[in-house]
C-alpha cells in the first residue's frame, strides 16, 4: 500500500503522540513535517514532545516546525491538568537527541503544498491556530490539500473541557472558526471527541494488552497516557483513558475505518457561557454543508493499527 503524506500539526501531549507513532512508524504515512502549536502544553514544551516522540518512532530525521504560542485572540489555557506538567504523564522522559527547526510552522503550512498542489494530507491534532493564521494569508489554502482532517469539536455536545465543549476547539474558537469559513465537506473532516469517547478508549484489557507486548513503542504509548487515565477516572468516567488524536490520525491514514459520517454547516460558538461548543444547522433550510464529521469509527480497526504499530520493532531503543 502506497504511504500517505502528511503535514501533521501538533499540541503534542501524551495522545498526539501516540498519533505521531501511528504516522511513523505503521508504514501507512509518510510525515514529512510536523509543526507545533501551543495547547495541551505551552510551545516550547508540545515542541520537546513532538521531538521525543519521533525519536521514539525512529523519526529524527522528520523537521519539526515550532508555531503559534499562543490563540488568535485569548490568553494560553493549557490541559497539562489532564496530560501531565510535561504533557507527556510527567514520567521522566530524557530531552530528545535533534533540535526543532527554526522555520515558523505556518510558513510550513502555507508553502509545503504549493510544492506539491493536491498531494498533502494535513491533520490537524490541537488548537487551530497555526492553520487559521495560514488562511489569513491565503484563503485558498484547504484546497491546495488533498485533504484536512482535524481533531476537534464534539458533535454529540458531550464536553470534555466543558459540559458542552472538546478542548481544541474550545482552546481557540476564533480559529477553528476561520477553519469553518474556509471549510467544504469534500476537503476538511473533523474526528470529534465524540468518536473518542465512544470508539478508542483504552479499556483495562487493552492497556494489559499494551504492556504485554512489551516494545518499546508500546511501553511508551501505555505510559504517557498515566496522567490521562487518572483524569479519565475522575472526571468523564470512561471505562479507561481514550485516544482522540489516535483516532483522528487513524481516519487519515485509512480512511475506511469511518463506519459513520455526516454532512453538514457547522459554526461555533465564541460566547463565555457556550466557548467552544459547535453548531450543527440541520434543519432544511440550513446553508450548505462545510464540513464532513466523522461520527463512528470501527473499533476494532482503530485498534488493531495501534496495536499492530506499538508491536513493530523499529522504535529508537
Ligand atoms: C484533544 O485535546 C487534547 O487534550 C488532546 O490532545 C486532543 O487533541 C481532545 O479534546
Ligand atoms: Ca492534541
Amino acid at each position: 500500500m502506497p504511504t500517505l503524506p502528511l503535514i501533521v500539526d501538533t499540541d503534542t501531549g501524551s495522545d498526539d503522540a501516540v498519533a505521531l507513532l501511528l504516522a511513523a512508524a505503521s508504514g501507512l504515512g509518510d510525515i514529512r513535517a510536523v509543526t507545533t502549536v501551543a495547547g495541551n502544553v505551552p510551545l516550547p514544551t508540545a515542541t520537546r514532545n513532538a521531538l521525543i516522540s519521533l525519536h521514539m518512532a525512529g523519526r529524527a530525521d522528520i523537521p519539526v516546525h515550532p508555531g503559534c504560542e499562543r490563540p488568535m485572540t485569548r490568553p494560553l489555557t493549557t490541559a497539562q491538568h489532564v496530560h501531565g506538567q510535561d504533557g507527556m504523564g510527567d514520567i521522566g522522559l530524557p530531552d530528545p537527541p535533534q533540535a526543532a527547526e527554526r522555520r515558523h510552522a505556518v510558513e510550513v503550512l502555507l508553502s509545503a503544498p504549493h510544492r506539491r498542489p493536491g498531494e498533502l494530507t494535513l491533520v490537524t491534532l490541537g488548537p487551530l491556530t497555526n492553520l487559521a493564521a495560514a488562511l489569513l494569508r491565503d484563503r485558498d489554502l484547504l484546497t491546495r490539500y488533498r485533504h484536512v482532517y482535524c481533531m476537534a469539536g464534539a458533535a454529540d455536545l458531550r464536553g470534555n473541557i466543558s459540559a458542552t465543549a472538546e478542548f481544541n476547539a474550545w482552546a481557540d474558537p476564533e480559529a477553528a472558526r476561520v477553519v469553518l469559513q474556509a471549510a467544504t465537506p469534500d476537503k476538511v473532516t473533523w474526528i470529534g471527541w465524540d468518536v473518542s469517547r465512544t470508539d478508542a478508549v483504552m479499556t483495562p484489557e487493552d492497556q494489559l494488552r499494551l504492556e504485554r507486548l512489551g516494545t518499546p513503542l508500546a511501553t511508551f504509548a501505555h505510559h504517557i497516557n498515566r496522567a490521562v487515565a487518572t483524569w479519565a477516572r475522575d472526571v468523564t468516567g470512561l471505562a479507561g483513558y481514550d485516544l482522540p488524536d489516535p483516532v483522528a490520525m487513524a481516519v487519515a491514514l485509512r480512511p475506511e475505518l469511518a463506519v459513520e459520517r455526516e454532512q453538514a454547516h457547522v459554526d461555533i460558538a465564541l460566547g463565555d457561557e457556550t466557548r467552544g461548543q459547535l453548531i450543527i444547522d440541520r434543519r432544511r433550510t440550513a446553508p450548505p454543508p462545510n464540513l464532513t464529521l466523522v461520527r463512528r469509527v470501527s473499533e476494532t480497526g482503530f485498534k488493531e493499527l495501534l496495536f499492530d504499530t506499538c508491536a513493530r520493532p523499529e522504535a529508537h531503543r
